[in-house]
């Protein structure tokens, strides 16, 4: 039994959502599973427990935060020591011609921050208009409506397929095997 860390980096909560599904589908293939918000981990937290690390964040306004980069600088020397995995979620990622776009910038975020995961790949996200504010619900239904999206403001979407997100849980556990 592994020991996996699947730390995660949002705003409006839905790739905590996906984080806490993947827990749940490391759980059931009897591994130990611990899910973690990068902005508030535990205290005294420390990857050096943990036998392999997915990390998960979130795309605003066209890229990763500031505070996923200072994550994974962090643990550096860690997450090149053992079995690591990074998705990155975005509205981009569910709309086919822009699915380049966000995986450009996923590898622009690798790049900067000098990573080189064991697996990596885009999940489509959500508009969660009720979570929004005024000006934030206006703007994503532009975008929502130029990228040929859900407009009706008056409830959350989701566009992640979790059957992808069982398929991706599962070549990270193959690749624990072989580490
Ligand atoms: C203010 C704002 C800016 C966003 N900018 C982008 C963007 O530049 N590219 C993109 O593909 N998706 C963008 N999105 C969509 C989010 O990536 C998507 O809603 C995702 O599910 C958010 O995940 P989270 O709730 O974990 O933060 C944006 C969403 C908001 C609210």
């Amino acid at each position: 039994m592994a020991s996996i860390l699947i730390a995660y980096d949002t705003t409006e909560g839905h790739t905590r959502k996906i984080a806490q599904y993947m827990g749940d589908s490391v759980s059931r293939s009897g591994h130990e599973a611990q899910v973690v918000d990068i902005r508030r981990p535990p205290t005294d937290f420390s990857l050096d427990s943990f036998d392999a690390v997915l990390v998960g964040a979130s795309i605003h306004l066209g890229k990763h935060s500031r505070q996923l980069s200072g994550f994974v600088s962090r643990h550096k020397a860690r997450l090149a020591t053992v079995p690591t995995a990074f998705f990155s979620v975005s509205l981009s990622a569910g709309v086919e011609k822009q699915k380049g776009e966000a995986s450009r910038i996923l590898e622009e975020f690798l790049q900067k921050v000098d990573w080189s995961p064991t697996i990596k790949t885009i999940f489509a996200g959500g508009l969660l208009y009720r979570e929004y504010g005024f000006l934030k619900r206006w703007m994503m239904k532009k975008i929502a409506r130029d990228a040929g999206k859900d407009t009706d403001t008056s409830k959350n979407h989701e566009y992640t397929d979790w059957q992808a997100v069982d398929g991706f849980v599962k070549e990270f556990l193959a690749q624990l095997d072989q580490h």
